[in-house]
């Protein structure tokens, strides 16, 4: 199948305008209807993009966390006096970029990374403007660091899927959940990296996609981009998982994962913990696929995973009396259920992914 990979924009990158430092994010909020971007060079701007969802996905809101503290760094080095306040302020920004949203652990991994690269500027005798364009090059570097990662992540996850395809002689249907596409990462994708890379192949017949309540995430995004790709796309209400299950038209599960604990549990959008338990049902295999930034060691198990609850009104948008919402905008899927996590240093049980990010 030829691929339209260069129809596919990319979802978050940095430019100069004369000295000034930009972020350009695509506004997610507009898809499918319009592909709008946004354009800033204040860190406010970035923190608020990701909190409202205009990027999202948790590889790209790890790097938009880094971007953030760069932004900040630009205006810090104008603002502050000496390098001991610069230092002092950096770190406060970082604490709050880092609160943006709680469950993926890429956000928090992103300013890690800044903060160190920071740390490392300042601590070398460096000025608070060469600190700042250290961390302008962290952010391109993540960036190009995301692309690579997803790319590799695709090769792997083809391979599995090529045992599959080669074992029914056809080529395969495939359910995924959310986006973790290229609107989710800088480029390529994570899940949908698999499905490129095995598309490119051959080796895929069609992609079922789940709607995903509330946001809908599957709805305006993942059939967009599939399309945009020329990826065979077949949009499904997530309550229509089972059916399609039912009748043998999905070989295969692929999803993302915004933290994966030390145990192998995964968290990834609200809905895919059902996807997961009617995979086992049917005997489909289940990959969640991620770099390896997204396994938290500090993380024993799901349990222990922040899961984030957001606004009701995603829910149901008049408030009715009498009636509450629940908005949790994640779930855990127990490793017991995951086939195999496929990162790009190759893919690994879920039981052994703590030992295999420890190396
Ligand atoms: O709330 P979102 O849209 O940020 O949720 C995104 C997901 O759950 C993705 O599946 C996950 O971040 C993996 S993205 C490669």
């Amino acid at each position: 199948m030829t691929l339209h990979l260069d129809n596919l924009p990319r979802t978050i990158y940095v430019e100069r305008e004369g000295n000034k430092p930009l972020v350009v994010m695509i506004d997610q909020r507009a898809l499918p209807g319009e592909l709008l971007w946004l354009r800033t060079d204040d860190w406010r701007a970035v923190v608020d993009a990701v909190k409202t969802l205009a990027v999202r996905g948790a590889p790209a809101i790890g790097i938009a966390g880094a971007a953030a503290v760069m932004l900040a760094a630009f205006s810090l080095a104008e603002e502050c006096s000496s390098a001991a306040l610069f230092a002092a302020r950096l770190r406060k920004v970082a604490a709050s970029v880092a609160e943006a949203r709680p469950t993926a652990v890429n956000l928090v991994w992103g300013v890690r990374r800044a903060t160190q690269t920071a740390a490392r500027a300042l601590g070398a005798g460096r000025s608070t403007h060469e600190c700042a364009e250290a961390l302008y090059g962290l952010t391109e570097a993540l960036i190009a660091e995301d692309e690579a990662a997803n790319r590799a992540i695709g090769a792997h996850g083809a391979a599995l899927l090529r045992a599959r395809a080669a074992a029914a002689g056809r080529p395969l249907g495939l359910l995924t959940h959310c986006n973790a596409g290229s609107l989710a990462t800088a480029f390529y994708g994570t899940a949908l990296g698999v499905v490129y890379a095995a598309a490119e192949e051959g080796l895929v017949a069609r992609v079922y996609a789940d709607e995903t309540r509330p946001v809908g995430q599957g709805a305006r995004l993942t059939v967009w981009e599939l399309a945009q790709a020329g990826v065979p796309t077949t949009l499904i209400c997530d309550n229509m998982a089972a059916t399609m299950m039912a009748a043998g038209l999905i070989d295969a599960v692929v999803v993302g994962a915004d933290r994966i604990a030390a145990n192998g549990d995964a968290a990834n959008k609200i809905g895919t913990l059902g996807v997961a338990v009617l995979a086992r049902h049917f005997g489909i295999p289940f990959y969640v696929a991620a770099p390896v930034s997204t396994v938290d060691l500090d993380t024993p198990d799901g349990t222990a995973i922040p899961i984030e609850e957001r606004d009701a009104s995603e829910v149901l948008p008049a408030p009715l009396s009498g009636v509450s919402v629940r908005n949790p905008a994640f779930d855990v899927t127990p490793a017991e259920l995951i086939t195999a996590v496929v990162t790009e240093r190759g893919a690994v049980s879920p039981a052994d992914i703590g030992s295999f990010a420890k190396e």
